[in-house]
């Protein structure tokens, strides 16, 4: 059977290779914790719940979902209330905002309204593993923007070659950072806008984690002067909300490439379920509080997990930002070796770096996203079953 040419390019998507990995060792009896995946077990806001319940009860919404493409419009208005409030952004929900079935999806409508066969897109390594895929399903070749520690995980302009600067059509990048956890600051964003238009590039700026900041401001990038002329954001009920399962969310900004994602939903799918929008604007209007008491959550796992690393001999500042810790290996060990140690130490997985891009080598990644007793449970073990570790 002939398959398309383009998916020979793809690598074997991380989480399914893990998930399998720990399928089979709960199949042979072994109590498995996984701090590998970025999917909140909490459970979803009740409102949101209820909201759901009571939309799937109205037959008139049992029809293609309203406004197929764009999503309905008071789903929109509901995103612009909650950009204006908890981002200080202002957009127009008639032409400035889409809803998506969530930000990965939403990567994809970005390549195929914006890049071209042939274009060079620029990507962060480490990154999210998702935006290659979507790069090389257009006909377009990712370029590796390296990130390091140094530069606090943030791509640094001025390395990055004129003519790869010129030759770019656009850009994906994502802070708060899966893997690293890195935030951007206000100054960062300014010198975003001003590359993308020196440079005409359009940048998919994938803001899913917005609200998981610690001890720094939450940011947009819709927050830099001229934003909306250079790019997008894209955003999500997942994290916040705890609403990974429900698959819903949102790209906003420049009108043109926003009308372009809508055109691309249009020929795609047909829209989101009407309920989980209105769900959705449960989430959006009722739920600050909600996503406020997880970030104090995320903080209190955060600390053990540090307490315990630091417990092991690690010396690591945290990240400001995401659910991760992004931690360095200890000596003689790449990342793949060390979470294969850890598993047979432990039965804990975590994400090698290597599967974010070549510099994510040497680096490990922990997630917040699993229940206390687990998650203390996990952190036992390594205190008790992990010998020294050399980190000079
Ligand atoms: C950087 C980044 N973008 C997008 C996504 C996908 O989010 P969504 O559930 O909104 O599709 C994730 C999920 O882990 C992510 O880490």
């Amino acid at each position: 059977m002939q398959t398309a040419n383009r998916l020979k390019k793809i690598p074997p998507y991380l989480f399914m290779t893990l998930r399998n990995k720990i399928n089979e060792a709960k199949a042979r009896g072994i109590d498995v914790i996984s701090l590998a995946i970025g999917d909140p077990v909490d459970p979803t806001p009740q409102p949101v719940i209820d909201a759901l319940c009571k939309a799937a009860q109205d037959p008139g919404n049992h029809r293609y979902p309203t406004d197929e493409e764009w999503g309905m419009q008071s789903f929109r208005d509901a995103v612009a209330r909650w950009y204006a409030r908890r981002y200080d952004v202002q957009l127009d929900p008639t032409k400035e905002i889409v809803a998506l079935i969530g930000s990965k999806e939403g990567c994809h409508h970005f390549a195929l309204g914006v890049i071209n066969p042939g274009d060079t897109v620029l990507v962060t390594d480490p990154g999210y593993p998702g935006y290659k895929p979507s790069i090389w399903f257009v006909g377009a070749e990712p370029h590796a923007v390296p990130m390091k520690d140094e530069n606090d995980f943030l791509p640094k302009f001025e390395d990055i070659p004129s003519d790869v600067a010129k030759k770019a059509t656009a850009f994906y990048l994502n802070y708060p950072n899966n893997p690293t956890g890195a935030v951007a600051t206000r100054p960062f964003l300014d010198e975003l806008v001003e590359f993308a238009r020196s440079n005409d590039i359009v940048i998919c700026y994938d803001n899913p984690y917005s609200e998981v900041v610690f001890g720094v401001e939450r940011l947009s990038f819709l927050n830099a002067d001229g934003a909306k002329e250079v790019g997008v954001e894209l955003n999500s009920l997942s994290k916040p909300f705890n609403m990974t399962g429900w698959r819903i969310g949102m790209a906003c900004g420049n009108a043109d490439i926003v009308n372009a994602m809508a055109t691309s939903k249009a020929n795609t799918d047909s829209g989101i379920f009407n309920a989980i929008q209105y769900a959705g604007i449960a989430a959006l209007d009722e739920c600050d509080n909600f996503s406020d008491e997880m970030l104090a959550i995320y903080t209190r796992r955060r600390e053990s997990v540090l307490a315990t690393l630091r417990e092991l001999g690690w010396t690591y500042e945290p990240p400001k930002g995401a659910f991760y810790l992004w931690v360095p290996v200890p000596k003689g060990y790449t990342s793949a070796e060390f979470c294969a140690f850890l598993f047979e130490k432990c039965a804990v997985v975590i994400a090698p770096g290597a599967a974010y891009g070549e510099n994510g080598e040497g680096y490990v990644r922990f997630s917040l996203t699993v229940g206390e007793d687990r998650l203390e449970e996990a952190l036992r073990r390594m205190r008790e079953n992990l010998p020294k570790l050399n980190f000079d």
